[in-house]
Order: C-alpha cells, then structure tokens, then sequence
C-alpha cells in the first residue's frame, strides 16, 4: 500500500478505511469522529459496503443474521421531510441551504424511518469490525459520535466484541442552536471502549486515572487553527486523549484535515490516518509539513 503523504511519524493513506484497516499494522489506540450522520454531503461515504462486514465477521469464525444492503443515501432517509411543510425536520440539511420545518408538531409526528437508523448501525459495523481486527489486544477504540447518533454508535461497538467503557463528553460552549425543537449543542461525545485482552497480557492503562473527569474542556478551533474541513476538531483535544490513553500507536480511520495525526506527531507519538476525501489528505499533508504546534 502506498502512502499519500509519510515521514517519521506519521502516514496518510487517501481510500477507504473499511477496505483499508485491514492492511495497516495493529496499534494500541484509534481516536476517530465518524460523519455523525446528520450532515452527510453525498453519495461517496454514506453508501454501506456490501459484504465487508460479513467478511471481517468470517475472519473471525462469526457469521451475520442480516445482510447490510448498499443504500443510496442513507443521508436522506434520516433526514426525512415534514409532511406538512416538505421541509427537512431535523435542521440537518441547512448547510445544503435548505430551510427547516417549523411545524413542531408535525415534526413530533412524522414518521422516522427507524430503517435508515438500523442500517446506520450497519454502516458503523462495516468499519467498526475492521477497527476492532486493527487493534493490539487491550487496546481502546475513542470515537466522536453527535448527541442523536450516539446510541447506533455506541451498540455497532458492543456488538463488534468490544468493552464499553465510557462516555467521555467533549465540553466546548460552541454550537448553533437550529430552531426551537433542539438544544443548542455545548457538548460532543467520544464513546470509549476496548478490545478484550488475556489474563497476563501487557495492555496499556490510562494516564491520570481515576482522578482524571471523562469531561474534557477545549474550545472549538479559533481561526488561527481553522483549515477547509467543515466539522475540524480541535488539536487540544485530540493531545489530551492520546496522553490519557498513553497510546504509543494511533490509528484516525476517518482522519479529515487531519487533527488527530497532527496532535500525535506533536506528541512525538506514531500515527496513521485514512481518509476517502483527497482534498482532505491535502491538506492533512500540509498541516504535517508545519511546525509544531507550542505545547
Ligand atoms: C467528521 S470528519 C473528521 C474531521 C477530523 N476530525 C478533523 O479534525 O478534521 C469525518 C471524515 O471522514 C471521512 N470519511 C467518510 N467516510 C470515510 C471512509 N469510509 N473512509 C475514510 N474516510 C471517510 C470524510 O470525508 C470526513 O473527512
């Protein structure tokens, strides 16, 4: 496999992390944010991957009772139109340029197709069992998920044979407020949970605990932080979960502008991200070649 970007530190592969993961090395920690579903953009990254989850499953001498069908969009089923008003209910679409019902009670009584969120659920398998296959035994699984998408997020990893282990919530005061059936959102939060080791095996533990909150406070990037990337982190954040996981090796499957590598490789930690987007492996290359950030 060819890298887009490598140095000492840190390696970027542009495709797609489902068909991917299996081909990097194992390491002790992957620190991700998954699209949270609200705001997928397009056809590329939200269509299922026929088979990869019955595959990963299969390596490990499971077999799946349903098969995860390719969907479209799987944006616009869980974006579901008022049918009062035709518009989006959820406020999800506004950075399409659509407006948003407001009909609250006809948001209150249209029909969610829980469908779409099942086959959520499926699209997060698809990765989240190659995520587990690419972890050390021991080795923990952070993933952002938004406040609606989080319990699809949270089951794909329990039933992919990993430990729940918390819910860290990253507190950052800097969302928008949509319209009146939401609360404007303050928080964000990051699913932690491990691969099962054996009795006797070295696993890493974490730095700080357990007098260390699972609430982490950062604001959201300021403009001098700021790249092209629509839902960016903020490297802060990022620095302060791989000094608490105490992660030697880090794996970002969904790596966008490249946060995550970037505040591995301040650290003097060893990363590798993936990403499908190759405006964003651009940029992420770029971000790689500056000077750390100040510590
Ligand atoms: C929420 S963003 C990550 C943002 C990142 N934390 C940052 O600070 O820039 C999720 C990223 O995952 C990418 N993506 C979506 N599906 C993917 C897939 N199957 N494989 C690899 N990357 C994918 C998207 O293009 C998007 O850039």
């Amino acid at each position: 496999m060819i890298p887009y970007y490598s140095d000492k530190f840190v390696q970027i592969y542009h495709g797609d992390c489902r068909e991917l993961l299996s081909q990097v090395p194992p390491v002790d920690l992957i620190l991700t944010d998954p699209p949270y579903a609200l705001q997928f953009t397009g056809e590329s990254f939200d269509a299922l991957a026929t088979g990869a989850v019955e595959r990963s499953w299969a390596t490990r001498g499971l077999t799946m009772t349903s098969t995860p069908k390719t969907t479209p969009s799987l944006y616009r089923e869980i974006n579901p139109r008022c049918g009062g008003c035709g518009r989006a209910v959820n406020g999800a679409d506004t950075a399409k340029g659509f407006k948003v019902c407001q009909c609250e009670y006809v948001t209150e009584l249209a029909p969610w197709p829980n469908s779409a969120m099942v086959r959520l659920h499926e699209w997060h398998m698809g990765w989240i069992v190659e995520a587990f296959n690419a972890l050390n035994n021991g080795g923990s699984l952070a993933a952002f998920a938004s406040t609606r998408t989080l319990g699809r997020l949270s089951c794909a990893i329990e039933d992919s044979g990993f430990s729940m282990r918390d819910v860290i919530n990253w507190h950052h005061d800097g969302g928008v407020g949509r319209n009146s059936s939401s609360l404007r959102t303050a928080y964000e939060p990051c699913v932690w949970a491990r691969k099962p080791h054996r009795p006797g095996e070295e696993v890493p533990w974490l730095t700080g605990a357990p007098s260390t909150t699972n609430l982490i406070y950062t604001p959201k990037p300021d403009n001098h932080e700021r790249e092209e990337h629509p839902t960016q982190k903020p490297v802060s954040l990022f620095r302060t979960l791989i000094q608490l996981f105490d992660a030697k090796t880090i794996i970002d499957p969904f790596m966008g502008s490249g946060t995550t590598l970037r505040a591995a490789k301040d650290l003097g930690v060893r990363a590798i991200g993936i990403e499908l987007e190759e405006e964003y492996c651009e940029i992420a290359a770029k971000r790689m070649s500056q000077i750390a950030m100040k510590l």
